[in-house]
């Protein structure tokens, strides 16, 4: 496994491009969950410098923050609650532009401004999810979507 990340500077899509084999590499070999998704979430903060990356897992019926780069977040959320939460009910992924104007959005921090969420699902059940915080306002967009399901679909939850 290599131990440095290559950073590069490009467009997001060179830039998930050049990431996701790194990621591929990072995991190659290790069925730990909570390392293959701290090395995750340690990857996409080292590259897109954002504002919050990380997993929420659902333990006992609620999403537990797992690991993550960046503030300190809320510990637990219920389904159906903030982005997360719809996430988990609606089983794929929000962008959410600003989040000001999402219903019921948990606001961890008040430098958020647009956040994606996407589902870790296995056997068609939501396990957790992965939820990026940006603080500009209408960053994410299909290209996160694309390239962040692919990196989650990689992920080996045993
Ligand atoms: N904003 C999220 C809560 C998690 S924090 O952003 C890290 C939400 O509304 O679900």
């Amino acid at each position: 496994m290599a131990e440095d990340l290559n950073v590069i500077e490009g467009t997001k899509e060179e830039q998930y491009q050049s990431l996701l084999p790194q990621i591929q590499g990072l995991m190659e070999g290790e069925t730990d969950l909570i390392a293959n998704l701290a090395n995750v979430v340690a990857a996409l903060k080292e590259q897109f410098k954002w504002f919050w990356v990380g997993f929420y897992l659902v333990k006992d019926g609620v999403l537990v923050v797992g690991p993550f780069q960046g503030p300190v977040a809320c510990t637990r959320i219920r389904k159906g609650k903030g982005v997360c939460g719809t996430c988990w009910v609606e089983k794929k992924t929000i962008i959410v532009d600003d989040v000001t104007k999402f219903p019921g959005h948990i606001a961890c921090s008040s430098l958020s401004s647009s956040e994606i969420v996407v589902p870790v699902m296995r056997d068609n059940k939501v396990i957790g999810v992965l939820d990026v915080d940006s603080d500009q306002l209408n960053y994410f967009d299909a290209t996160d979507q694309k390239y962040l399901e692919q990196i989650v679909a990689m992920i080996n939850f045993v």
